[in-house]
């Protein structure tokens, strides 16, 4: 059984997508703990599945690398097999993503290496292109550069909003962080050969 802690920073709907697939007795994947950088939305989804949460904010702390080595602690404490960015949006410091690489994985709204950083479904639109997708990767020390795990293209609509698009992106996210697990616990994927391919 695959032990996770999920990290996000918003409304946490992948997430709650891992908690209700972690109910099947069948799914080899557990969510062990959720934190964030905010006493964000989505702890609403681990409070009602019993999951504890926690919450390290960079404002507490004098620089981002003290930040980091806090929610490391934070994380370890949980000795998770791997770890989800689900939605959270602060960048980690490069030795929380060496003490955790490779099982450190992101979910990315956009078809890597399309479209990076915190604004992919925007970006996408602003670009004029006519698809745009969703991606799971490993987190490397870039911004969203990391090897890709898996991706789907998704179709761009002429009357897409930021709103409109973003909401027929995460169904798919959802579906590909799932199998991506499954994949994973199963040993179809091997993070580690992917990491130093
Ligand atoms: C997801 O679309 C995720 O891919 C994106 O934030 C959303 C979180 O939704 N992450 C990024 O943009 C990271 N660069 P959620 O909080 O409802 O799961």
């Amino acid at each position: 059984m695959l032990s996770l802690v999920v990290l996000i920073s918003g409304g946490g709907s992948n997430l709650r997508a891992l908690l209700e697939a972690s109910e099947d007795a069948e799914f080899p994947a557990r969510v062990v703990a959720v934190g964030a950088d905010r006493d964000a939305d989505g702890f609403s989804h681990s409070e009602e599945f019993g999951i504890p949460t926690f919450s390290v904010a960079l404002s507490n702390f004098p620089d981002r690398e003290a930040w980091g080595d806090a929610m490391l602690e934070q994380i370890q404490s949980w000795q998770p097999d791997l770890v989800i960015l689900s939605g959270f949006m602060k960048l980690l410091p490069p030795r929380v993503i060496d003490a955790l690489s490779p099982n450190l994985i992101n979910t990315h709204p956009a078809y890597l290496p399309e479209f990076p950083g915190a604004h992919g479904v925007r970006d996408a639109l602003a670009a004029g292109v006519t698809q745009t997708g969703a991606s799971i990767i490993v987190v490397d020390s870039g911004v969203d550069s990391g090897p890709i795990i898996a991706q789907t293209r998704i179709p761009i609509l002429p009357r897409d909003t930021e709103a409109s698009l973003h909401d027929r992106i995460k169904p798919v996210e959802r579906q590909l962080l799932i199998q991506t697990v499954l994949d994973i616990a199963n040993g179809r994927i091997d993070l580690k050969e992917l990491a130093t391919a």
